[in-house]
């Protein structure tokens, strides 16, 4: 159980990866807030959440309230959707730290790495807000169906974002659901993780694996 609970709106939160975040952090002990575009389906979401965690705190809200409703914002929605999503939630975000998981797949070719124009999702996500928000972008790497099932995950977090802080908070974040989470810099590097998904798509069909997943080692140097 968090320590520090906080209350996580994740907007598109009826879908895979947002469920799958919603579940391993409601399990931390943090309330949720399950965003969509119609509060059925995000009530719907809701009673399937405490199904699985039946002490969660969770709430069903349409996109716009779960923003004003969460301390931390976290964007689970399918890359062609990135924009008109924050837009329309836009003034709920200032001094708020969004979580961004969005990778810009651009079907069919998802094997291939499609960077979005002005550099990643993550960077144009942060354009778009301005830097009273602070975006920060992880989870690019994660299948969603690993997060929903109680399993461990061999797949470290690449946390990218231009303010220290808030990359300290989503480590913790990311700890809380069971992966490591490292320091990736600024948001410009969002582009490596969201770049690394398509690599990652290409090595489980030509080695005929699933899930593969990248560990950071490293030697201490203390
Ligand atoms: N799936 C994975 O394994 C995985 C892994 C890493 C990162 N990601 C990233 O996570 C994000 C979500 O992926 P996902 O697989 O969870 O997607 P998804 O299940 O296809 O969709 C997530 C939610 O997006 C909302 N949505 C759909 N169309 C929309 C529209 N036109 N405007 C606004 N919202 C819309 C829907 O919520 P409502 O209908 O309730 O509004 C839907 O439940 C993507 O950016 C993806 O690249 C996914």
């Amino acid at each position: 159980m968090s320590d520090n609970q906080e209350t996580i709106a994740i907007l598109g939160g009826t879908g895979d990866l947002g469920t799958g975040l919603a579940i391993r952090w409601a399990k931390a002990g943090h309330k949720i807030v399950i965003g969509s575009r119609t509060l059925d389906k995000a009530q719907n979401a809701v009673t399937e959440l405490q199904k699985i965690s039946p002490d969660t705190q969770a709430q069903a809200m349409i996109n716009q309230d779960a923003a004003h409703a969460g301390n931390i914002v976290v964007l689970t929605v399918p890359f062609a959707h990135q924009l008109s999503t924050l837009e329309s939630v836009k003034t709920a975000l200032n001094g708020k730290i969004l979580i961004d998981v969005t990778v810009p797949l651009v079907p069919p070719a998802v094997g291939k790495v499609q960077l979005p124009e002005g550099g990643s999702a993550g960077k144009r996500a942060q354009d778009l807000l301005g830097e009273e928000v602070m975006v920060v972008t992880a989870f690019q790497n994660i299948a969603a169906h690993l997060l929903q099932q109680d399993v461990k995950i061999e797949c470290d977090v690449l946390v990218a974002g231009n303010k220290k802080i808030a990359r300290d908070k989503v480590i913790e974040l990311a700890g809380q659901a069971g992966m490591a989470g490292w320091h990736a810099g600024p948001i410009e590097n969002s582009a490596a993780a969201e770049a690394l998904t398509s690599i990652l798509i290409q090595i489980n069909r030509r080695h005929n694996i699933s899930h593969s997943g990248i560990k950071i080692i490293g030697q201490s140097d203390d």
